[in-house]
């Protein structure tokens, strides 16, 4: 039989994307099975499965997001830490100078650039995702992929835009691979994005799609049910109204659902209108 020609870069690189690698997590190659602490294992890949044992503990390096050559600190320091430092935060600017220098998310590492928030922080409209994706990693700026260009075009369909609205995640950092965050980083962020609506400090708060929702407005029901309900939201020193929407992520996924999320749309303009200025 004739061996298959090694694969082309080409096709390596298709391969890798369609599995869901889409980045590079550290600058050099890692060869995992030449760990000492893996190779047992790696080399009983030939015996059968039944005699294969498994490994007694998986090696920290295995389970941790590669870092680039950075250690996040363990996740109650690094919630106790994120609680302070946000906690001093004087201003917006302030805030982004802390969080930039914050070393207790180990997503920092991972990531290409922070991504803060975009709009006009007087605004009285803030809206709140889950966590940036591939090409807000790249421009460092929240929603500005596919799911943002829809995001623009429903906002503008009540009459705003980026200058007249405020745009953040919960998670300041893109997770490898657009993973869903682990419930420890989203605690690790949540003092931040805290601070942040607290400085911002809309009449309306929009939390889209569910992982937003249900971190900033403590319900653990889902999308379906919170949407287009309005919702209390202490900041600590006011109580501003707060509204679950789809996220836009998923309008693209489900569009009959953009029914529902411009009933949702509606009702912020309408308490816009309301709230005092
Ligand atoms: N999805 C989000 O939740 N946030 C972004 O910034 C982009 C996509």
């Amino acid at each position: 039989m004739t061996p298959d020609p090694a694969p082309t870069l080409r096709q390596l690189l298709t391969f890798y994307l369609e599995a869901g690698v889409d980045c590079a997590l550290t600058e050099e190659p890692v060869n995992r099975l030449s760990d000492p602490e893996l190779a047992p294992v790696a080399q009983q890949v030939d015996a059968p499965k039944s005699q294969r044992a498994l490994p007694a503990a998986m090696p920290a390096s295995a389970a941790a997001p590669a870092s680039r050559g950075e250690v996040a600190p363990p996740p109650e320091a690094a919630i106790a830490a994120a609680r302070e430092a946000a906690r001093t935060a004087p201003s917006l600017e302030a805030l982004r100078a802390l969080l930039e220098s914050f070393d207790g998310c180990a997503l920092k590492f991972t990531a290409t650039r922070m991504v803060f928030g975009d709009g006009n922080p007087q605004a009285r409209v803030m809206f709140v995702g889950e966590a940036p994706g591939r090409e807000e990693d790249i421009e460092g700026l929240p929603f500005v992929g596919r799911s943002g260009k829809l995001l623009d075009r429903m906002i503008a369909a009540i009459g705003l835009d980026r200058s007249s609205a405020y745009i953040s995640n919960v998670i300041a950092w893109r997770p490898p691979g657009n993973r869903t965050p682990t419930p420890q980083e989203t605690q690790i962020c949540l003092p931040f994005i805290q601070r942040h609506i607290e400085l911002v400090n809309p009449d309306v708060l929009v939390t889209l799609g569910n992982p937003s929702t249900q971190t900033l407005l403590s319900t653990r029901e889902g999308i379906m049910k919170t949407r287009g309900r309005w919702f209390d939201y202490d900041t600590g020193t006011r109580v501003i109204k707060a509204i679950a929407t789809f996220h836009p992520a998923y309008l693209l996924r489900s569009p009959s659902y953009k029914r529902m999320s411009w009933q949702d749309l509606r009702a912020i303009a309408k308490a816009l209108e309301q709230a005092p200025s």
